[in-house]
């Protein structure tokens, strides 16, 4: 089949997105953002649905408008049908079957963390576009998730390791709110970051065998530090702030660094790639620069427009799944948890 277009829509959490790509290629992408749970420090998920389903239908019809294609130009409608919060899903999943059955055209149903891996396959008039070869690592670091993912085609991931207990962006969000930083945390820990000094304090890391993450003990014994010092000096968090998020940033990245470089070693791969939310930190992508010259990696960092949830990555696994004939039944509900 010649062009083929594919409708994403992402709906797992907060934002709204929807984008078409043709045989690889992005056409658009547009992303609605919600402000409303930035005054409770973080997602509530009854408004996070309830404005999903007003930005749905005018973030489509963006998204088509952008594209300039028209609707019977759709091959087929790919979706977000979990991991994530089940009133949002239930608006996209909802939207995207009934559009599918208007259109008669397939419905493909997307894992989001899969989708997180697969945008660096999204061509996006990057001069010099080179997606990575298989099998390759991804380190996808997320608000809801750590894993390091072996991938070993579009369709095949071993999740190799992941976290215990917190996930690395929600120990960022922690350590705003502790310094009494917006939400979510980890754009503003990152900026002040930028001011302060690394090495000023120092932080439990955790000790935990295999390719495991844990971020609970880092986020009490930040806590605790900062407990503790305010007690002697009330003017502490105001004082050190900067020096405060370096460090805890620091402390992060090199527990995520550590686990990856052992996964590379023990699997001997060295194409790394970095995906989701976190991987918008600006320490994380230098030190996977860093160790990329030290230890001749080749790595894919992706833009910064598609490390936050975006529909593009939607689509582009869409185009995968619909290339191998991998369509959805009607009947399918989402999934909260990651299955398997
Ligand atoms: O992938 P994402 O947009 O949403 C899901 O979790 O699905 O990731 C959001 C997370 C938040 O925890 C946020 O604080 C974090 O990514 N984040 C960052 C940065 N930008 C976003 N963490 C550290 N540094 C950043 N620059």
């Amino acid at each position: 089949m010649d062009n083929i277009t594919i409708l994403g829509i992402e709906s797992s959490c907060d934002d709204t997105s929807a984008a078409v790509i043709r045989n690889g290629e992005l056409l658009s992408n547009v992303i609605a953002n919600q402000d409303v749970h930035i005054a409770y420090g973080g997602v509530v998920p009854e408004l996070a649905s309830r404005a999903l389903q007003l930005n749905i239908v005018p973030t489509i019809h963006q998204a088509i408008k952008n594209a300039s294609v028209s609707l019977s130009e759709i091959h087929a409608i790919a979706y977000t049908r979990g991991p994530g919060l089940m009133g949002s899903l239930l608006v996209g999943t909802s939207f995207a079957k009934g559009l599918a059955l208007s259109l008669g055209v397939p419905l493909i149903d997307v894992n989001h963390l899969k989708a997180h891996v697969l945008v660096h396959f999204i061509h996006d008039n990057t001069p010099n576009f080179k997606p990575p070869t298989f099998p390759f690592l991804c380190l996808l670091v997320s608000g809801g998730n750590s894993q390091i993912v072996l991938v070993k085609s579009y369709s095949e991931m071993e999740i190799i390791g992941q976290t215990i207990d917190d996930a690395a962006g929600e120990a960022f969000d922690k350590c705003a709110k502790i310094l009494g930083g917006p939400y979510p945390g980890g754009p503003f820990v990152d900026v002040m970051a930028q001011q302060g000094d690394a090495y000023a304090f120092n932080l439990n890391k955790p000790r935990i065998g295999g390719y495991q993450y844990s971020f609970s003990g880092l986020k009490t014994s930040f806590l605790y530090l900062v407990r503790d010092e305010m007690k002697k000096n009330p003017a502490f968090i105001e004082q050190r702030k900067t020096d405060l998020c370096a460090s805890f940033q620091r402390t992060v990245v090199e527990i995520l660094m550590e686990k990856l470089l052992k996964a590379s070693q023990d699997y001997h791969i060295s194409t790394i790639a970095l995906a989701g939310g976190v991987s918008a930190n600006s320490a994380l992508r230098k030190a996977v620069e860093n160790y990329a010259h030290i230890y001749n990696w080749t790595t894919f960092i992706p833009k910064l427009a598609f490390t936050t949830d975006n529909a593009a990555m939607v689509a582009i696994t869409g185009m995968y799944k619909f290339k191998a004939g991998e369509y959805s039944d009607i009947s399918l509900t989402p999934f909260a948890k990651t299955l398997v």
